[in-house]
């Protein structure tokens, strides 16, 4: 990695890259100007629609790059977001706390509008919306189908409510924040827009849950360690307290 001249403040480094095609090329860690910024995105933009509009199979010496890891990020996503949307009432009906349902229903709210935000994105990418199926989000959704059979109902049904809404909004989170970067990188401005937009909400929504945990829940639930007040008597102990003398 080489130091690459400027007079800016913080300068832009610039490395040697590689392609799988055996190019190689210089990279600066510089943000191009606007105008480029303008052209990048329309490049992309026209890659991806020419490839939808005559539906153009890849091989597998396609060089794949950023504009089609943010489709597939935008696929998984709009499946993940559809399936949290459907999964949402039952942790809400399972909710015994009045605010941790609340904040719930709110948050299944502001998941309609991630949907339609995907939906946007496709747009502006010349994209039809289509989902593709994800299996991080079903493992976590069934995961947490699990814990809500395990737990709900019990002193630690809310808290284990919060541990799995939590997981969901983590993976919402790494991934929304990894588009954000992708749809910057491209100029992609109308996207970034859109997923910056729901990336905030996932984060305020983690943020709720925990501050819901901290606040009352985990305390409520740990209640059940305060009142057992009759444990089985050790042995050991019972002997300590008599002064017998252990054999
Ligand atoms: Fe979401
Ligand atoms: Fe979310």
């Amino acid at each position: 990695m080489a130091a690459k001249a400027g007079t800016s403040e913080k300068a832009a480094t610039t490395r040697s890259k590689t392609t799988k095609a055996g190019r190689t090329k210089e990279v600066s860690s510089a943000k191009p100007a606007a105008e480029q910024r303008q052209k990048r995105a329309k490049t992309a933009v026209s890659k991806v629609a020419a490839r939808a509009s005559t539906r153009q199979r890849r091989t597998a010496s396609d060089e794949k790059g950023l504009i089609d890891l943010l489709e597939h990020a935008l696929r998984d996503m709009y499946y993940a977001e559809r399936k949290i949307y459907r999964a949402l009432p039952k942790m809400i009906k399972a909710a015994d706390d009045d605010e941790l349902a609340a904040a719930l229903t709110s948050h299944r709210e502001e998941t309609a509008t991630h949907i339609e935000a995907l939906e946007a994105s496709f747009e502006a990418m010349g994209l039809r919306a289509k989902g593709e199926k994800c299996d991080a989000i079903d493992g976590i959704l069934d995961e947490a189908t699990g814990i809500l059979e395990d737990f709900g109902g019990t002193l630690a049904g809310d808290a284990a409510i919060i541990f799995s809404a939590r997981a969901v909004e983590h993976y919402e989170i790494c991934r929304y924040s990894a588009m954000v970067g992708f749809a910057d990188a491209l100029g992609l401005d109308e996207v970034h827009k859109h997923l910056q937009g729901v990336l905030d909400q996932e984060m305020a929504a983690d943020a709720k849950m925990v501050a819901l945990a901290e606040g009352s829940i985990n305390e409520a639930a740990s209640e059940y360690d305060e009142d057992d007040s009759d444990p089985a008597p050790d042995p050991g102990m019972a002997a300590a307290k008599t002064g017998a003398k252990k054999a």
